[in-house]
């Protein structure tokens, strides 16, 4: 796996699926620049994966917020000089149908999934050009393809997701190469918070999932970080434009 040296960015890198991502990214010697909101969690991985001898750094970042992805772009310039692939996977989860969002659900959900995203491709695309190459990774979900009840402003803004990878692949063709993963049903304190409000217990409720997913089972972080490992590196050069379902065939499955 091709990941060597390579300088990644990884948004919402200190919990679930984006740890394990820093994790591994890390471990197959990349230098990770993780970034989240989560500093505590976010200093302590840092610390954790340099004593392994391995290239983390930590940058307290709210991807909502311009002036932190512009500190985020130009400390990972200052530190390594380049940017060579972005993962951008920080998200947040919130239900309700579209008869009842708030001004609050709305500026979390689009203002973390969507306009995150477009921050950040906003100031690290520009650098990407101008070293000619780059890779752009994005964590949607089967969310933006199955309307999940009652999830409407996360499944749009998912889709929306969907919708930039492939302006990305047309708009930046021949520098940015741009793909999606999308999660099943993955055992992370977002999957865990989502089990709030049922009357059974959330390890039997997750039992009960798992029992109905094609490979019989949750989908495990690391699941996810090998294959963004493999999305990342030059292995998957002419995978563009598209994304990777990782739900364990739950979307094989017959509509009855
Ligand atoms: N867990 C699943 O089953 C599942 C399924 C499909 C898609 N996803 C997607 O995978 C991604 C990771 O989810 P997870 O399950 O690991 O959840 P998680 O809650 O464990 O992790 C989310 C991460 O995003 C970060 N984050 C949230 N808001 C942020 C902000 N404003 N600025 C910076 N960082 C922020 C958090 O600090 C955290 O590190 C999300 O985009 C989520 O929508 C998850």
């Amino acid at each position: 796996m091709a990941l060597d040296e390579k300088v990644i960015v990884i948004t919402g890198g200190t919990s679930g699926i984006g740890e394990a991502c820093s994790r591994h990214f890390a471990g197959l010697g990349a230098k990770v620049v993780i970034a989240s909101n989560q500093p505590e969690a976010g200093v302590a991985l840092q610390d954790e994966l340099q004593a392994k001898g391995q290239e983390a750094r930590f940058i307290e970042t709210d991807v909502a917020a311009e002036e932190d992805v512009e500190n985020l772009v130009a400390q990972t310039l200052d530190i390594y000089g380049r940017i060579d692939c972005l993962h951008s996977n920080a998200g947040v989860w919130r239900e309700g149908t579209v008869k009842e969002f708030s001004e609050d659900d709305w500026q979390a959900i689009v203002g973390v999934n969507v306009k995150g995203n477009f921050l950040l491709l906003k100031h690290i695309v520009p650098v990407m050009e101008q070293q000619g190459q780059g890779v752009v990774l994005i964590t949607t979900s089967v969310a933006a393809f199955v309307g999940f009840p009652a999830h409407a402003l996360y499944c749009a803004s998912k889709a929306a997701l969907e919708a930039l990878i492939r302006c990305l692949a047309t708009d930046h063709a021949g520098v940015i190469r741009a793909v999606g993963i999308c999660p099943g049903t993955i055992d992370t304190p977002m999957l865990r918070a989502s089990c709030e409000g049922w009357d059974i217990p959330e390890d039997e409720l997750l039992a009960q999932v798992a029992e109905k997913i094609p490979v019989r089972r949750l989908g495990q972080p690391e699941d996810i970080a090998k294959a963004a490992a493999f999305l990342l590196s030059d292995d998957a050069s002419y995978i563009n434009g598209t994304s990777l379902m990782l739900e364990g065939g739950t979307l094989a499955l017959p509509p009855w």
